[in-house]
């Protein structure tokens, strides 16, 4: 436990504008996020800046047996983290603006839900657009997108920006209540039906 909240702070020091936040996640707040993953079928759940892994173990909680779960991310520290911790998980290294490709080498076309802990109110409006883009091309009819936003920095102009255009990606945005047992508290947004125009 202790080890992966170093590894985190590490890479976090190492790479602010890709991690862009203080600490992993809470069980909480994972256990919210996860919430759009299947309990039944075989669903393919892919999740986004997995870090250490704190949305992970949550996902494949609900994950049926049958389900696959494969986790994009960009640093090789956190990459090499996740394979040695979290060895069940398929992690890729890769940028999620490749999301389309990426998924394609591995042979997956379109997926059930995508699950994302990526820091998008420190991202360029163009890249935010990108990895959206990609989320809906990827996304099965019926499939869902999850995030979460740090309730404090919500007026911040790249959280604004954020929640604009994930109206203008999909066509239902949904912003839970503020879950307040996670460092910083955070509200989940579970969007559907993505805008592919
Ligand atoms: C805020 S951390 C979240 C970690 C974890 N999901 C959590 O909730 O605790 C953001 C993660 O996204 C990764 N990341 C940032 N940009 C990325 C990109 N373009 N593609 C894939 N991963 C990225 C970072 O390396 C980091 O591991």
């Amino acid at each position: 436990m202790l080890s992966t909240y170093r590894i985190f702070l590490e890479r976090a020091a190492r790479n602010p504008g890709a991690v862009g936040a203080v600490a992993p996640s809470s069980p909480a707040l994972a256990r919210e996020i996860a919430a759009v993953v299947p309990r039944t079928g075989s669903p393919t759940v892919v999740e986004l800046g997995p870090g250490t892994g704190a949305l992970s173990t949550a996902i494949a909680d609900r994950l049926p047996a049958g389900g696959r779960h494969l986790a994009i991310e960009l640093d090789d520290g956190m990459v090499e983290h996740l394979r040695g911790e979290l060895p069940w998980l398929d992690v890729i290294q890769g940028d999620a603006s490749q999301l389309g490709a990426l998924l394609a080498d591995a042979g997956v076309h379109q997926v059930d839900a995508v699950v994302s802990g990526l820091p998008w109110s420190i991202f360029p409006g163009k890249l935010q657009h990108e990895i959206l883009r990609e989320v809906g091309g990827v996304l099965r009819p019926g499939g869902a997108f999850t995030t979460f936003a740090y309730a404090h920095a919500l007026g911040m102009a790249g959280a604004r920006q954020f929640r604009r255009r994930l109206d203008v990606c999909f066509d239902e945005v949904v912003t839970s209540r503020t879950v307040w047992r996670n460092v910083p508290p955070a509200r989940i947004y579970v969007c559907r039906r993505p805008n592919l125009s």
